[in-house]
């Protein structure tokens, strides 16, 4: 039996609403892109509030203390809520589903699943099961028409950092069927996606059989009516000459690029097992500069790893103010259990990981500001992916969002040409010229 917001067919079949929250990374975004169409395809509908919800599914990471606290409170809420709706089911998935498995269920007793992220295929299969639905399963998937798809190309990682949880977590590194891979991407396309965003831990050393990252660029950029291709994210150490002239030559590949740098100090890069030095991280940003001049480069920054003393972290701030990246995530150290670093000391007190990681952001910032001010008169080509109260949403090449006005509904999925007319610091104004 389900709860009373079960909604009833004209044929008398339940349809069941599902909610799905997802923390941590586009990874985990476009898993519940994917797990949503496939639940769709077996008659179920998505809710985007609790009240709404047959099934609530939390799609969860681990890769920082603070995303598996996130989590536990959301999982309170939801346990409220279970109390006045005894038959709504809870589903837990992803990293910390992974990490954690059946010691969730010690502290919230009324989750009645949990499929870790190594499971994420049969995790729809799981629900089915969970729901007792017999229903017959569309021949088509129910794929939303979004202008800008996320597609997974590579699953899990063998790069060890020693922070990270990711390999512990998500498993070896796994590229998937490179034609299953265009068959999606073609599929999205059809439905209306004119953007796909690949994705992986680390999709520079994808290879499925004799297909390279590269070839794998140039199948999915032959689809006809797909307009921009993105991936992410890069690994330093694998980001090779081939993927820079395929940037610069394949006009359908943004000129924006992810590549985490973490530290510059050479010391805390070799005790993070990065495999690079500042010096070669350097080099790379230059070559994709030199060849690819309107290229947007962002980062993810550690700050207050161990062993990270004050001329470590000047020397990480003396490259954000050299480098000048487009955007920068940073983050504070959190010591993750199995990991490598999770036997060293924390020897980096809260309050000074706090000082580091707010120094860092304001210069970001700062950056940033002075990088979109500058865009202010320019022209755009930008590409259109939603209208609301009369106002076009859409993204740059580089990535940057930007608020059009002078467009139409009928605009979407199209290339407009914006003259920039402000800029703050996330986003950019402009209308259709
Ligand atoms: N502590 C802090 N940040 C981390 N990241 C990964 N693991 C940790 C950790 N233990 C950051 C890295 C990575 C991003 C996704 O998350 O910067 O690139
Ligand atoms: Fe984690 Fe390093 Fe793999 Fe990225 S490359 S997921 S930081 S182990």
């Amino acid at each position: 039996m389900y709860n009373t917001q079960a909604v009833l067919t004209n044929n008398n079949e339940i349809i069941l609403n599902y909610l799905i929250e997802t923390i941590g990374c586009q990874m985990n975004v476009c898993e519940s892109d994917w797990l949503g169409s496939v639940l769709s395809t077996y008659g179920m509908s998505r809710v985007s509030s609790l009240s709404d919800a047959d099934i609530v599914i939390l799609n969860t990471c681990s890769v920082r203390y603070q995303a598996e606290q996130k989590a536990f409170s959301y999982l309170g809420r939801v346990e409220e809520f279970r109390q006045q709706n005894p038959d709504t089911k809870i589903v837990v998935t992803g990293c910390m589903a992974e990490r954690l498995g059946l010691k969730i269920k010690q502290r919230f007793k009324s989750v009645d699943l949990i499929v870790g992220a190594k499971d994420i295929d049969i995790t729809a299969l799981k629900i089915i099961d969970l729901c007792n639905i017999e229903a017959e399963k569309q021949e088509e998937l129910n794929i939303p028409s979004d202008i800008a798809r996320y597609v997974t190309i590579m699953r899990g990682c063998d790069n060890y950092c020693s922070y990270c949880v990711v390999p512990f977590v998500r498993g070896r590194e796994t590229s998937l069927d490179a034609e299953i891979i265009v068959k999606k991407c073609s599929l999205f396309v059809k439905n209306g996606a004119k953007e796909i965003m690949l994705l992986g831990q680390n999709v520079n050393s994808y290879q499925y059989n004799d297909v390279k990252f590269t070839s794998l660029i140039k199948k999915i950029s032959t689809i006809n009516g797909l307009e921009r291709i993105r991936f992410m994210t890069n690994h330093p150490k694998d980001l090779g000459d081939d993927l820079v002239s395929v940037m610069a030559t394949e006009p359908k590949v943004c000129s924006h690029i992810h590549i985490p740098m973490q530290s510059a100090s050479n010391k805390i890069l070799k005790a993070m097992d990065r495999k690079y030095t500042y010096e070669r991280y350097l080099e790379l940003i230059n070559k994709l500069r030199n060849v690819i001049t309107d290229v947007s480069i962002t980062t993810d920054i550690i700050v207050g790893f161990p062993g990270e003393t004050e001329s470590d972290f000047e020397k990480t701030l003396k490259a954000v103010k050299d480098i000048r990246f487009g955007g920068l995530y940073v983050f504070r150290y959190s010591p993750r259990p199995d990991t490598k670093a999770f036997e060293l000391i924390d020897d980096v007190p809260l309050e000074e990981k706090k000082r580091r990681h707010a120094i860092i952001l304001k210069e970001s910032n700062k950056i940033s500001v002075e990088i979109v001010a500058a865009m202010v008169g320019s022209m755009q080509q930008v590409l259109a992916e939603r209208f609301e109260n009369g106002v076009i949403e859409a993204r740059t090449r580089g990535g940057r969002k930007v608020f059009v006005k002078g467009g139409t509904g009928k605009d979407l999925g199209k290339h407009l040409n914006v003259v920039i007319k402000e800029a703050k610091i996330n986003s950019l104004f402009g209308d259709v010229v």
